[in-house]
């Protein structure tokens, strides 16, 4: 597969096949990744593999912790403090492409807008999920790497024909995954990310998401 096909092709996969990926293929993947830059060559991002039970234990506390309103609360300071209007715009529209897609009418269906909520704490269905962490004492920077780091993941699986979605959803449950998984307290929960097999025949993988032109983003200084 050619670079260029890798990055079109990827998409955010919400629905995989039930067959396992084993702990060899998890291993030989991030022992690609493990080649993706970082500042100072500090390669601080630091990975949870989940699977089998402990997966399974780790969606259901999850699952508890959102159907009774635990309070979600990051490692790190989320959210925009004043959203700016483009942003506001995107994200909207990505909702309505995602709510349309599933026939969610998310004034309407709570009970099919809370199974869409829950999903991401199964990582859809897929058999491994990933955390990704830095210690909390590294600069801001530190974030840069650790989404280089994602997104050569995310490339990277392809090869081995399996599939991904990042979330940011599960990280808003750190103290519960530090707790559950034994991890530090000086290690800063970033991201999780769903690895596995895709459902290629699923519906919600036919979903594609729009991209801004490069005029949209970028001014030429010659
Ligand atoms: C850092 C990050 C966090 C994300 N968090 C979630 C998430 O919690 N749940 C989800 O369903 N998708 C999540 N996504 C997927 C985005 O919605 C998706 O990347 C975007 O809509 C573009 O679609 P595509 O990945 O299919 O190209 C996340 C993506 C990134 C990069």
């Amino acid at each position: 597969m050619k670079v260029s096909e890798a990055i079109k092709e990827r998409f955010s996969v919400r629905a995989y096949l039930d067959k396992p990926v084993s702990k060899e293929t998890v291993y030989k993947l991030l022992d690609l990744v493990r080649f993706a830059p970082s500042g100072h060559n500090t390669q601080p991002w630091e990975v949870a593999v989940l699977m089998g039970k402990t997966k399974e234990n780790l969606s259901k506390k999850l699952i508890e912790a959102v159907n009774s309103r635990v309070e979600r609360k990051y490692d790190f300071a989320y959210g925009y403090k004043d959203v700016p209007d483009f942003v506001k715009a995107r994200r909207n529209a990505c909702n309505v492409k995602v709510f349309n897609h599933k026939n969610i009418d998310p004034k309407k269906d709570k009970d099919k807008l809370k199974e869409h909520i829950l999903e991401n704490f199964r990582f859809f269905g897929a058999p491994v999920g990933l955390i990704l962490m830095r210690d909390k004492r590294l600069g801001e920077e530190a974030f840069v790497d650790i989404g280089i780091f994602a997104q050569t993941l995310m490339l990277a699986a392809l090869e081995f024909g399996l599939a991904t979605c990042s979330q940011t959803s599960v990280a808003a449950y750190a103290e519960l995954l530090h707790k559950e998984l034994g991890i530090p307290d000086e290690k800063m929960i970033v991201m999780s990310m769903a690895l596995g097999y895709p459902d290629m025949e699923a519906h919600i993988n036919k979903l594609r998401m729009d991209r801004e032109e490069v005029d949209a983003f970028t001014t030429f200084y010659d």
